[in-house]
């Protein structure tokens, strides 16, 4: 079949069934055990949506059509299929831990990542076992996203010093964080790809001026996570406590290798290993599980069926945990610079919406926030909710068993809404009449019919959250492959660099605003006279 005869088809079954009560589809008793996919020990549970096993079949015709497994062995097997910036894509190499060689332009990658991790371990060792109290991880974007959520993620399991992030270029952040640190206890990792992001070389020079005039010795208390040997030699950070990675690890995907170093020295050696084989088994999963079993293909194809075909244009994600906080806002890097793209890899336009815009909160917070647009707004939010079946806290259980509980209701709540009769009879109850019966009932409506998705898992330990970090990254690339376009690339950040370097001068006073259009002037012009002379 051609993609765009399947794609036709999904179509023809949004068409078909969109007006229906997705509630009915639970008459068919089997249902929450047919629409989910499971792994060893993960459930990912769809069936509180509106697809039928007419249109689950009719979106893995699709994925056929895009060729999906061709993609992805593509992918596994080190071709170059960032094809823009002519790179592998080979993040699942870093967790590769028994697998067998990758080859990158014939050559196996596989020794130069078990040394490396074979380096930060004994670096992470180093460092939990001497004088060092504090680590301040400096980096932004994928350099800073993704240990920062894990380290959070993980904090029952963190054993090491204290591990700390600076990210944005606003003096707050370095300040802030700085602020009560001993520079001369004190470990400084300097994270970033290029080594030429502004935001982590400004930080990093305020980092190690603060160090040195406090006593301590940036000499030995700095380490550099990049892939550019000129770059940190030039920034004085001595070969040994560099830990390089290659360009077919992009960004926002690289917290399973150097990236990761502040997690492994915050939970040791053991637990970032249990990390890594936790996503390794998501992509030994992700190979090899066939059509409706494979959970990272289940997931994009209910995303894109929320997406591309029903035009819902958020998600929200919702981990009912509260060390999952930071979730989204990885989730926002990882899905929305991947597949926030308007062509396709050969240059020309996608034809339909792509990358959905991604937010969240974790619960029970969002509930008494942003919940109220989602349950009776007048867009339809697809919902993506997380929990664990334990918590880290046994004395405290039936805060757990609330938070489960919770977690669970708001889906049921979704999809099956209150009615007008439901609301009138409530209304009754409360001594409501006549027209006044009307009007209260009818602020208590709920359209319900929103379709949710929930992952449920046993308990956020570092296999977990590898499994569920390799799921979404799975996700976003099935997603891709099907638009047709680069998830790999990130042009879109570039324009607002350059302009931002421009403008520096312009904000300094060193140059005028001239040629700027008039609400920049007038802008730069407000800053000029309210700063302190
Ligand atoms: O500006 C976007 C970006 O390139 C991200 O893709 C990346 O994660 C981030 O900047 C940081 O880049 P680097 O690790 O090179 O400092």
């Amino acid at each position: 079949m051609t993609f765009s005869d399947a794609w036709a088809d999904v179509e023809v079954r949004h068409a078909a069934t969109a007006d229906r009560k997705f509630l009915s589809l639970f008459d068919d008793t089997g249902r929450a055990d047919t629409f989910r996919c499971d792994t060893s020990d993960m459930r990912l549970d769809y069936s509180k949506t509106n697809i039928d096993a007419e249109t689950r079949d009719a979106l893995l015709a699709l994925a056929e059509a895009a060729d999906v497994a061709a993609h992805r062995d593509a992918m596994f097997s080190g071709q170059k299929i960032n094809q823009t910036e002519g790179r592998a894509v080979l993040h699942t190499a870093l967790r590769n831990l028994d697998g067998g060689p990758v080859l990158v332009d014939g050559t196996d990658v596989m020794p130069g990542v078990l040394d490396t991790l074979g380096r930060m371990g004994v670096f992470a060792d180093e460092i939990r076992s001497s004088h060092i109290t504090n680590v301040v991880n400096i980096g932004i974007g994928g350099s800073d996203l993704g240990p920062a959520m894990a380290v959070q993620a993980l904090s029952p399991y963190h054993d090491g010093p204290a591990v700390h992030f600076v990210s944005n270029v606003d003096a707050a952040d370095v300040s802030d964080t700085l602020r009560g640190l001993d520079p001369k206890t004190t470990l400084v990792i300097v994270a970033s790809k290029t080594f030429t992001t502004v935001e982590t070389m400004t930080n990093a020079r305020t980092a190690r001026a603060w160090m040195s005039e406090g006593g301590g010795d940036p000499g030995t208390q700095f380490a550099a996570l990049s892939t550019s040997e000129d770059g940190t030699s030039q920034f004085g950070i001595p070969p040994e406590r560099v830990f390089g990675f290659e360009d077919w690890v992009g960004g926002r995907y690289s917290l399973w290798g150097p990236i990761g170093l502040s997690l492994m020295i915050g939970i040791g050696r053991r637990g970032f290993m249990a990390f890594l084989r936790g996503g390794q088994a998501m992509d030994l999963h992700f190979q090899a599980a066939q059509g409706a079993e494979n959970m990272p293909l289940m997931h994009a194809l209910v995303g894109i069926w929320h997406n591309q075909f029903c035009g819902h244009a958020t998600r929200a994600v919702l981990p009912y945990d509260q060390r999952l906080g930071q979730l989204p806002a990885y989730f926002q890097q990882l899905e929305m610079e991947s597949n926030g793209k308007s062509v396709r890899m050969d240059g020309s336009d996608v034809p339909v919406h792509t990358g959905p815009v991604v937010w969240g909160a974790p619960g029970t917070n969002g509930q008494h926030a942003f919940y109220q647009l989602i349950h009776q707004g007048t867009r339809t939010i697809p919902c993506e909710f997380m929990i664990a079946a334990q918590g880290h806290e046994p004395d405290l259980e039936h805060h757990h068993h609330l938070l489960v509980a919770n977690c669970l209701a708001q889906s049921e709540a979704l999809m099956r809404g209150r009615s007008t009769d439901e609301a009138r009879v409530l209304m009754r109850e409360k001594g409501f009449e006549g027209a006044e019966l009307d009007r209260q009932a009818a602020h208590r409506v709920f359209s319900g019919n929103r379709p949710s998705v929930t992952l449920a898992y046993p308990k956020l330990d570092p296999f977990v959250l590898g499994q569920i970090i390799a799921l979404y990254e799975h996700r976003v690339f099935v997603e891709g492959v099907i638009l047709g376009i680069n998830s790999f690339d990130q042009w879109g950040v570039e324009l607002g660099k350059e302009l931002a370097t421009a403008l520096q001068p312009v904000v300094e006073g060193a140059q005028t605003a001239d040629g700027k259009d008039g609400s920049t002037q007038a802008l730069v012009d407000f800053v000029q006279r309210h700063r302190v002379p």
